[in-house]
């Protein structure tokens, strides 16, 4: 019964996408299990460039099917849009299969997360306001929406009139802003639910009958690690599970299915919105930095915040999860780079800090201890094997292991599916 795992070892935006499209060629599913469209997974192949923010990223191959799980959190309009788009551009999603139990983005929901940042100030999380948070609160208050709902007008409008009564009292008595038309926000409900209702199944049935069949399938991270709501730098993290927890909850998954966990890391580091980030690099190194690397966020088009790699976070994420291997992305944007750095501890409060703080006022203290290593001035950009790579950024490569604490199995050197290096067979 195997099922593998392609997680976000950092903060997000590692270059999941890339990974599970070039994966996903023999694999029967690639599976969404958390997030939503907070999500922007870059694909990069033969069919053309894809931004994708709910449909898995394995939909380029055409016999594998694309599955929504009941973890995920779905606005119907922004899925329907890329659907729509991918139709347009003559890649078939018929093969796209969305839980009965995944939870709606609903109206509200994003104009509430809009509406909380605001009101939070100087210490905004930074949210991508597509309305993640208060989708996931619903959710854990038993008075969410799910996508099984919007198929049923008769037990959907009662359902409805409560909730939204609730939640313009908030909108309009604690934020001051116009309340929603529940006849509106209705109407738009029964029309998503005739859109999605040939997508709609009990996927925790297909997931676990294309496991007793013995096909593999991959299990699609969104964010990363560290942004986990439990085991992430909160509050300064997002609403659901990125990390291998959630990939079990969010599809009804046995986790001894799971044969492998990827954690994939960006050869230095990223983060988007509010939050501490030991290794972050100020000033104008920084602007050049993001970029050279075109640092900017596919769903909001944010600034990334960029720094190097942080060995101790990343060995953190590694023991979460369980990882059984690494894949290295964006290795090819160090070239060039005289000397790279690689954070092995912090230091705060005159003292040395060897595991990733739990609390958060602490790490926003922790000061970083750098190796350096020489860099290379041969390119890696668009390797194919490990013996292209020059001798330096090998050592780069092997330190990040030891670091970590577990294989490096791929390297990822260019955006395009070819542009990597298969260390180890993965999907096995
Ligand atoms: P939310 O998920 O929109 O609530 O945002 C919470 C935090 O997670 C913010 O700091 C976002 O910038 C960050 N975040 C959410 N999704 C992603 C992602 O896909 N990549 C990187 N950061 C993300």
């Amino acid at each position: 019964m195997p099922a593998f795992a392609v997680i976000g070892g950092q903060w997000g935006d590692e270059g999941k996408g890339k990974v599970i499209d070039y994966l996903a060629e023999g694999v029967s599913a690639v599976v969404r299990y958390a997030g939503g469209n907070n999500a922007g997974h870059t694909v990069v192949n033969d069919k053309g460039e894809f931004q994708l923010h709910l449909v898995p990223s394995g939909i380029c191959w055409p016999d594998v099917y694309g599955i929504i799980g009941n973890g995920v959190v779905v606005d119907p309009e922004v899925l329907m849009g890329e659907l729509n788009e991918l139709s347009d551009r003559g890649i078939e999603t018929d093969k796209l299969c969305i839980s009965e139990r995944a939870h709606v983005i609903m109206p509200y929901h994003v104009l509430l997360d809009q509406l909380e940042e605001e009101a939070r100030g100087n210490s905004a999380i930074g949210t991508t306001g597509r309305g993640i948070g208060p989708t996931y609160v619903d959710k854990t208050a038993r008075m969410g929406i799910r996508v099984g709902d919007l198929l049923d007008p008769e037990s959907l409008r009662p359902r409805l009139e409560q909730t939204l009564a609730f939640k313009n009292k908030l909108i309009t008595a604690v934020y001051g802003a116009e309340p929603l038309s529940a006849e509106e926000v209705l109407e738009k409900s029964l029309e998503w639910g005739n859109q999605l209702r040939p997508y709609v199944h009990p996927t925790e049935q297909l997931v676990q009958d294309l496991l007793d069949q013995d096909q593999k399938i991959l299990l699609e991270g969104a964010q990363g690690t560290l942004l986990d709501l439990d085991h992430g730098s909160y509050p300064y993290v997002t609403s659901s599970s990125p990390s291998i927890g959630g990939a079990c909850t969010g599809l009804g998954l046995n986790p001894r299915s799971i044969e492998g966990v990827l954690g994939v890391y960006k050869a230095y580091s990223t983060r988007v919105g509010g939050g501490p980030m030991p290794t972050e690099v100020f000033g104008e190194t920084a602007d050049v930095w993001r970029k050279m690397a075109n640092e900017f966020g596919a769903t909001t088009g944010r600034a990334r915040r960029v720094g190097w790699f942080d060995a101790l976070a990343s060995r953190y994420s590694q023991q979460v999860n369980g990882f059984t291997g690494i894949v290295l992305t964006r290795l090819d944007i160090l070239d060039g780079f005289p000397s790279v750095k690689i954070c092995v501890g912090y230091r705060a409060e005159g003292q040395d800090i060897k595991r990733f703080p739990s609390d958060t006022r602490l790490l926003e203290k922790c000061e970083p201890v750098y190796e350096e290593m020489a860099g290379w001035d041969a390119p890696t950009a668009k390797a194919t094997s490990l013996s292209q790579l020059p001798d330096n950024a090998r050592a780069y490569v092997n330190r990040i292991e030891e670091l970590v604490g577990c294989p490096v199995q791929i390297i990822s050197t260019g955006p395009s599916r070819d542009e990597t290096i298969l260390v180890q067979p993965v999907v096995v």
